[in-house]
């Protein structure tokens, strides 16, 4: 005899199919398919909503009360220094979990194959996430946020026509300031995070509409997948993973506090302001690169690429096998290690032997931006025709070949603002204060 399941227990359980399909192919529960980074991003994104409901219990969104509002939350308030370090740990998890998401969907081939309008969502949610990291950063008013926002707002004011108007609506005024505070924090927490909602849940329901995640089965024509119950396969491996990232964030948060330095003061800034790690690549970019191809023409391409990738039918690798193939998997390898050797060589060489010759050091148009652009696509299109043409790679392989160029190139640009940047953004040993 069958016992009735519990009212309770059913309608949970009819909460979760209408998010996942009764039964999952059982190839997709194999962890290292996709190391459970989407359902990682999910969970910190958890956090973040109910750690920051109750920040919004304490925190004043005004110039004059932000900064107290954020010592009495972390001095008097019970338990407020460590909610504060949980959001700011989510958050900053969060863009890396779905940085290495998104490189996994490329390297599993998951973008082909009725999954191109997910990835557009996905590099919608990348943007709205990114944004929500920013806007936050500014909230606690203090020095570090000031002049990180300052930094970067005043990179939109390199965009040509209309960069300055787009730098004034941003800052609510010319300065960044009391309306700054008041745009920032309406974006935060009304904005972003109600289109993140709608966004998530249409994100998930083309995961379930495409039958689930990508898997070998679906190169072959008319494949039949083992289908098993979602409940408990699924669920209780999805389970498992939200609890860890849980713990470990909310351990972490107990030994390692956010950052917070004095009150925000306008006069007084800062030897080297940094914009947030996350766009440390592209303040990296501005020390080598006249600015509006920094700040406009190369992010512009990038976000193009990206776009355009799933639509374009032979750069998908095989679905569901990492890298394609043994072949596939070293030249990612060399190609990685070569890429990093190539950008250390490339920036300090322009730092310390092109900006001492005056001639070349002239922020020009065309020094500075047209040519390294120019070299920049000769040389991923000279590549990619040497990986395809000549060493025989599928088209696939060679697009992830340079995807994974481009990807490790902005990787080390983002390490060496943050690790070898130091007073006046000259280069440095990491930890060494005032070095060149
Ligand atoms: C807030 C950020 C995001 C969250 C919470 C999220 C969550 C998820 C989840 C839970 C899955 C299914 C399980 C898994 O793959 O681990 C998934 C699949 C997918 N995601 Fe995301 N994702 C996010 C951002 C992105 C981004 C930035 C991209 C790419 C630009 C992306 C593209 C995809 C694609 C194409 C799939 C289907 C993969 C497949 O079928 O194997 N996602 N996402």
């Amino acid at each position: 005899m069958t016992l009735p399941i519990p009212k309770s227990r059913r309608s949970f359980s009819d909460f979760l199919l209408h998010l996942h399909p009764s039964a999952v192919p059982e190839s997709t529960l194999k962890f290292t398919l996709s190391w459970g980074l989407g359902g990682m991003a999910a969970t910190l994104i958890g956090l973040l909503f109910s750690t920051g409901v109750l920040l919004l219990l304490v925190y004043e969104p005004s110039a004059d009360r932000a900064y107290s509002s954020i010592l009495t939350l972390t001095q008097e308030t019970p338990f407020g220094l460590w909610i504060r370090n949980i959001h700011h740990w989510s958050a900053n998890f969060l863009i890396g979990v779905i940085l290495l998401h998104m490189i996994r969907v490329v390297l599993t081939g998951a973008f082909g194959s009725g999954r191109s309008l997910n990835w557009v969502i996905g590099l919608c949610l990348l943007l709205f996430v990114l944004g929500a990291n920013f806007t936050g950063y500014l909230l606690p008013w203090d020095q570090l946020a000031y002049w990180a926002v300052t930094i970067c707002t005043s990179m939109l004011g390199y965009i040509p026509l209309f960069g300055s108007w787009l730098q004034d609506l941003f800052r609510g005024g010319a300065e960044v300031g009391p309306p700054t505070l008041a745009n920032f924090f309406v974006l935060h927490v009304a904005v972003i995070p109600g289109s993140v909602i709608i966004l998530l849940l249409w994100h998930f329901w083309l995961v379930r509409r495409a039958g689930g995640l990508v898997r070998p089965e679906d190169a072959i024509p008319d494949a039949v997948s083992n289908r098993v119950p979602t409940i408990p396969n699924l669920i209780v491996r999805e389970a498992a993973v939200g609890m860890i990232v849980i713990a470990f964030v909310m351990i972490l948060a107990i030994f390692l506090n956010a950052p917070l330095l004095e009150q925000a003061n306008p006069g007084m800034s800062p030897l080297s302001a940094k914009a947030p790690w996350y766009f440390l690549g592209f303040q990296e970019l501005l020390l080598h690169l006249h600015p509006v191809f920094a700040v406009l023409v190369w992010p512009l391409l990038g976000v193009a690429v990206l776009v355009w990738l799933p639509f374009w039918q032979a750069a998908a690798l095989p679905p569901g096998i990492w890298l394609g193939s043994a072949r596939g998997r070293r030249l990612a390898l060399w190609t990685a290690v070569g890429t990093v050797l190539v950008t250390f060589l490339v920036v300090v060489a322009d730092d310390l032997l092109l900006r001492s010759m005056s001639n070349i050091t002239a922020n020009t148009l065309v020094t500075r931006g047209l040519i390294p652009t120019l070299l920049m696509i000769g040389l991923l299109i000279g590549f990619y025709f040497l990986l395809s043409a000549k060493l025989k790679y599928t088209r696939a392989e060679a697009v992830m070949a340079g995807v994974i160029l481009v990807l490790v190139a902005l990787a080390v640009c983002t390490i060496i603002g943050f690790w070898f940047r130091g007073a006046e953004m000259l280069l440095t040993w990491p930890f060494v204060q005032n070095g060149t």
